[in-house]
């Protein structure tokens, strides 16, 4: 049979490329060589890599190897099916106990990722008669599953706790409200003001939900998050965690309620839908909770080279942006400006991504650096030395 020639109906998709392009905005994926290590190899360069989220460097511990090579030798290297068919192992159940205890809730959920934790959670216990109150910069999971619960979502502006009481006050008594934030927001690494959200959910009886991804690990007594951070547990219904960044690995959890655990279990559709993870995942995870209860000074470390180079950075003139934690925006507004700085910061022996629209706002354009607790003193001080050169050759320090 011949193929009858037609014309290829995504060659709109080729002109959108072109567009980038035209505006500096059109990227190439890094390729590291190797391993997720601070200091390594991208695209046959080495680098100082401030672009990973492997905070405390446990994505190549040698003890979260081990348990995962003993789960792939013991379990093999898949679970075979979703959760609630034939894919729920024992490791699996060993894991969310961990977590539990961890977080200091009844019960936990383990999802594929932090993405479809969010995503399934909020989808599944909101619907289209409620009503979802959300800060402007919530993660991208967060506004998903908001949408797919066909909840109304009304936004405030980043971390305007005056703004989310008054769109409470306007709205009637009825609907069911979910008040949510990011603990540690991704591209500012600034904090969620929880003390007074969860006053405020209080006030007007919200389920109060926090996304805790990039404080799992970091914040809090050994990683417990912000919600230990702010001193206000038992004060969050719905906490996300993710185990992809600190933890290391792969997959996101909820930590909650019984009840609320058991009614994922029935209703968030990534947990129904898609295949559990490999025993080695869940294993490796373990072993990261273990290194958390029992090493906090990793977390120590982390903390004292965020301290040095976000100080070096601002003496260097860089405008940082409101950023607590070791994310640290390098902010410059222009989104080409951003992709320039990016790429002679690598030409030169730093990874640092350039991060523009729609990631971030049009005139918030950046490069976002990120510091693990696995880097040296050397690795952070030669990378300031490059951003101090090249930020002002570029005229922006
Ligand atoms: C705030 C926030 N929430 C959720 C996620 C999703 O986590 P994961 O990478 O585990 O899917 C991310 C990471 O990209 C994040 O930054």
């Amino acid at each position: 049979m011949t193929v009858k020639h037609r014309s290829d109906p995504l060659t709109y998709l080729t002109a959108e490329l072109e567009s980038l392009a035209a505006q500096g905005l059109r990227r190439t994926l890094r390729v590291l060589e190797g391993e997720q290590r601070a200091h390594t190899t991208f695209d046959g360069r080495s680098v100082v890599n401030l672009s990973s989220n492997n905070y405390l460097g446990l994505a190549t511990d040698p003890r979260l190897r081990e348990r995962a090579l003993a789960a792939i030798e013991e379990l093999g290297v898949g679970s075979g099916s979703v959760r609630t068919i034939a894919g729920t192992m024992g490791i699996h159940l060993e894991l969310e106990r961990r977590l539990a205890d961890f977080k200091k809730t009844e019960a936990v959920v383990v999802f594929q990722s932090g993405f479809t934790a969010n995503a399934g959670t909020v989808s599944a216990i909101l619907t289209r008669d409620d009503v979802i109150i959300s800060d402007e910069l919530n993660h991208a999971s967060i506004i998903d599953g908001a949408r797919l619960s066909r909840a109304a979502i009304k936004v405030f502006p980043h971390r305007d706790v005056a703004a989310a009481r008054q769109i409470l006050r306007d709205l009637p008594a009825g609907p069911r409200k979910l008040l949510i934030t990011d603990g540690v927001f991704s591209m500012d690494g600034d904090l969620g003001p929880l003390p007074d959200l969860c006053d405020l959910a209080e006030e007007y009886g919200c389920i109060m939900m926090v996304d805790d991804a990039h404080a799992s690990g970091v914040f809090g007594a050994n990683g417990r998050g912000t919600i230990d951070h702010f001193g206000v547990h038992g004060r969050v219904d719905v906490q996300v965690g993710t185990l992809s960044k600190a933890v290391g690995v792969l997959g996101g959890y909820v930590a909650g309620s019984r009840a609320l655990i058991e009614f994922l279990h029935h209703r968030a559709r990534p947990f129904l839908f898609s295949t559990s993870h490999p025993p080695a995942v869940a294993a490796a995870c373990i072993a990261a909770v273990d290194v958390l209860e029992q090493e906090p000074q990793i977390i120590e470390r982390l903390w004292e080279h965020t301290r040095f180079f976000k100080n070096g950075l601002r003496e260097l003139g860089f405008d940082t942006g409101p950023s607590e934690s070791p994310i640290t925006p390098v902010i410059v507004g222009d989104g080409a400006l951003a992709m320039r700085l990016s790429d002679e910061l690598f030409e030169e022996g730093v990874f640092a991504q350039g991060i523009a629209f729609p990631t971030v706002a049009r005139d918030r354009a950046r490069v976002r650096t990120i510091v693990n607790a696995t880097h040296t003193r050397e690795d952070l001080q030669f990378a300031l030395d490059v951003f101090g050169r090249v930020g002002r050759r570029l005229g922006i320090v």
